[in-house]
């Protein structure tokens, strides 16, 4: 097993915003957005809190998708959270798609206050995403969906060899770079499994799953 490796939390500069925006997750968060909505079923008008937006671009892929959709996009980065507003303006989203700079490891929201939490790809930033996961659990209403997603960290050097290839193979040499650093970085789908049991989710085991060569996905319904 390779060991985890950091990269650092907060994409804090604003040449790491625009490095970040210019990679085409176009497909990623579509695949992202059409799970999320098989999982949850449509939306239901309340509001949607997407922690670790970046850029917002799964938050317009989600509306764009669902006329019922409303977001809370939330980020620890203030220039991730400065392209997120233009991306909003651009797509003409400004009115169901409202921003939030705080830390998703413990947040100035209300308990249940969201009818489903989503993230994608935030955890492997964090060096123990513990409390994240406990906010994730505090926030989302009664009936209502998590859906959580990030890459699997690999468990040799030939996978990321293999992954690197299949999926950033044409990108620029900073893309793949990240993408390398992403993956060591990333928590086992074993690990998120243990960080979901230990705030008392016994199903952790069901609840998380392998759903992609490179991606684990906490998908779980609070109970009524
Ligand atoms: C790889 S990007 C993913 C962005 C977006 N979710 C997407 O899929 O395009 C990770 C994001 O998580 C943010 N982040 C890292 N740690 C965070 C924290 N503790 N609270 C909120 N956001 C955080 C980073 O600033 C960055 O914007």
């Amino acid at each position: 097993m390779l060991p985890r490796v950091l990269e650092p939390e907060a994409m804090n500069t604003p040449d790491e915003a625009v490095e970040y925006d210019s990679m085409d997750h176009a497909a990623v968060n579509a695949r992202f957005v059409a799970d999320f909505l098989a999982g949850h079923g449509p939306c239901r008008g309340g509001e949607i809190l997407d922690l670790g937006t970046g850029t917002a671009r799964i938050p317009i892929a989600l509306c764009q998708a669902d006329p019922n959709a409303r977001v809370l996009a939330t980020d620890l980065s203030g220039p991730m959270l400065d392209l997120a507003h233009r991306n909003i303006a651009a797509a003409e989203l400004a009115a169901r798609i409202r921003t939030f700079h705080g830390d998703a490891k413990e947040l100035t929201l209300p308990n249940g206050a969201f009818e489903a939490v989503i993230s994608n790809s935030i955890t492997h930033h964090i060096p123990d995403p513990a409390p994240v996961v406990c906010e994730i659990v505090r926030l989302v209403a009664p009936g209502g969906t998590v859906f959580v997603r990030d890459l699997a960290r690999p468990s040799d050097l030939d996978q990321i060899d293999q992954l690197l290839q299949t999926y950033a193979g044409s990108e620029s040499a900073p893309a793949r770079a990240l993408f390398e650093a992403s993956l060591r970085a990333a928590l086992t789908l074993d690990e998120f499994r243990a960080l979901v049991r230990g705030v008392g989710l016994v199903d952790a085991g069901a609840c998380v799953t392998q759903t992609s060569d490179r991606h684990w996905t906490w998908l779980w319904r609070r109970p009524d």
